[in-house]
């Protein structure tokens, strides 16, 4: 897959990083010695953790080269590591790992959760937010577009994002460790019209679809796309449209 784009991810930066605010806001930790933003992106997660910890010893985690470099920019006081959280040892001395928007492209999360888990002392706290939107039209239609094209033979085989579980199983999964906190949260987000719909896609959902197309491949699939979107999202009094946008938030305390 080709690597994330800092460009195009921070052009919805204040409505990608709210989630981050509301899920720092309940991990129950004061005082933590290290804090680990596991796929920290241009470092706009990063920042939060740094504002709510500014005595902790922090860590970005990322495997986009290209997201680091805009982290490391905005950050320089941080540590940024480049390693895919798969195969990632955590170090010792961790009292928060925090993942914003990141595990629900990782195969195998749960595994990785729970090694997270384990790494943790008592107290510690594994706080995780993932979009919970491969039922909205803006993930179905790009699915839709893929299936119904001239391009379909490259998506025979399927895109490899990861459908998230119930939270009950996530709740199964952590709570052997210790207390967990799962909540579930709706976004609206207005924004100008359906283009903005799909540029925001462009920095997320819709880059591994991107990936396999050529550039001509790329401007019919978007203008497709695009036209899809209009009809599902139409304006409102304002001439806004109203993207919908549900994300599962957990917050699992090492007991
Ligand atoms: C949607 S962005 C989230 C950025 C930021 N945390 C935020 O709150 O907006 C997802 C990030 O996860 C990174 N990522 C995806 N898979 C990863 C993996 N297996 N290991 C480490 N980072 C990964 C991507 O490079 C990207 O920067």
């Amino acid at each position: 897959m080709a690597a994330w784009s800092a460009g195009q991810y921070v052009k919805f930066e204040d409505e990608r990083s709210r989630p981050s605010v509301e899920l720092v806001a309940r991990v129950p930790v004061a005082d933590p010695r290290r804090v680990v933003d596991i796929g920290c992106g241009p470092g706009n997660s990063t920042g939060i953790l740094r504002a709510r910890w500014p005595e902790a010893e922090l860590f970005g985690l990322d495997s986009s080269p290209d997201m680091l470099a805009a982290a490391r920019k905005r950050l320089p006081g941080v540590t940024f590591i480049e390693a895919d959280v798969s195969a990632w040892e955590p170090m010792a001395g961790v009292d928060v790992f925090f993942s914003n928007a990141t595990l629900q492209w990782v195969n195998g999360h749960q595994a990785v959760m729970q090694r997270l888990m384990r790494a943790l002392p008592k107290g510690g706290v594994l706080a995780v937010q993932v979009p919970d939107n491969q039922s909205e039209p803006t993930h179905a239609l790009m699915r839709d577009v893929a299936a119904g094209g001239p391009w379909r033979d490259k998506f025979a085989t399927p895109i490899a994002r990861q459908v998230m579980d119930a939270p009950s199983a996530y709740y199964d999964l952590l709570r052997p460790f210790g207390p967990v906190d799962i909540w579930h949260t709706i976004y609206y987000h207005p924004l100008a019209d359906a283009a903005a719909i799909v540029e925001w896609l462009k920095g997320s959902g819709l880059r591994p679809f991107l990936d396999r197309l050529d550039d001509a491949g790329r401007k019919a699939f978007l203008a497709e796309y695009q036209a899809r979107i209009a009809a599902a999202y139409p304006p409102q009094v304002d001439g806004r449209v109203l993207l919908r946008f549900p994300r599962l938030f957990m917050v699992a305390v090492r007991g």
